[in-house]
């Protein structure tokens, strides 16, 4: 396999900075309470910001020419019909030999009601086929998890069952292929330990532990993820579960940014880079002996 590599993005969230500009103060102090922070904006309206970032990631695809890209999610803020419009028209400025894959998020599925959640997948199924999935490039296999299913309320497991049935099939195609194996998820399985409580940043353990025994039993290399809209490095035996910080509105010290993941049959390597601090190109990509690394240029 020769190596390559692509790019991640996540959240690029079009609406965010728009909502968060309207925060009240009692709102400020609980997203503060939350360790989440709230950019003094001055009041927003529309999509520009967002625009203007995704616009930026898309334009270093353009530049870099990965393999891919892959948006892990939070696509938009609230699921209206304008956030989508202009998200996909940012998106179809990639140059069309550049394939672009979508992992979907809390903000793009969800409902208050089973219902609800129900009619939001079916939604995002009309605009982009399928809310999980797997693709190859050369003998590196990919698989996007839906983690809606199990980590909004109210979840759909029936939704989850199904999935985790095509992850093990798509597993074990991946083992006869030979080369690495990498997971896009939205939600992290975890931040810090695979047994940690269950919170709003984290897959519910009763579902995380059978996937990470899945994807640890299938050597799995790496997990990479969304959601928590800043950088997050952690493991489970050999395979990292790498946050990547927001395309659009970040909630700590990580800039607005895209991360670089370089692959071969050996190991990955990725780094993050906040818009305006990127590579001018990506050429090593024959890379040490070590198994994997990580570094944050922002
Ligand atoms: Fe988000």
């Amino acid at each position: 396999m020769s190596p390559f590599f692509f790019i991640q993005l996540a959240d690029p969230q079009f609406g965010m900075f728009a909502a968060r500009s309207k925060l009240t103060d009692e709102g400020i102090e609980k997203e503060l309470l939350k360790g989440c922070k709230v950019i003094p904006t001055g009041p927003i309206s529309g999509l520009d910001k967002e625009r203007q970032l995704f616009a930026q990631a898309i334009g270093e695809a353009n530049r870099l020419r990965p393999a891919f890209v892959v948006v892990c999610g939070d696509m938009v803020h609230t699921n209206s019909p304008s956030e989508w419009k202009e998200l996909l028209e940012v998106a179809g400025t990639l140059d069309p030999s550049i394939p672009i894959h979508w992992v979907p998020g809390n903000h793009d599925i969800g409902g208050l009601s089973t219902k609800e959640a129900m009619d939001s997948l079916y939604s995002y199924r009309e605009m982009f086929e399928a809310n999980y999935s797997a693709f190859q490039h050369q003998e590196a296999s990919f698989i996007i998890l839906d983690s809606t299913a199990i980590c909004n309320k109210p979840p759909l497991p029936d939704e989850w069952d199904a999935q985790l049935a095509f992850v093990e099939k798509e597993l074990a195609a991946a083992a006869s292929r030979g080369g690495p194996t990498i997971v896009f998820s939205h939600h992290p399985a975890f931040l810090k330990s695979p047994d940690e409580p269950d919170d709003y940043w984290n897959m519910p353990l009763r579902y995380r532990v059978p996937l990470l025994q899945r994807l640890r039993t299938a050597n799995v290399k790496a997990m990479f993820c969304g959601h928590w809209h800043r950088n997050n490095y952690t493991s489970y035996s050999d395979m990292e579960v790498v946050v990547s910080g927001p395309v659009g509105y970040p909630l700590a010290k990580d800039p607005s940014g895209y991360r670089i993941v370089k692959v071969n049959s050996e190991n990955i390597e990725h780094e993050y880079y906040g818009f305006g601090a990127g590579p001018s190109s990506v050429l090593d990509l024959v890379n040490s002996t070590q198994l994997s690394i990580h570094v944050d240029n922002v």
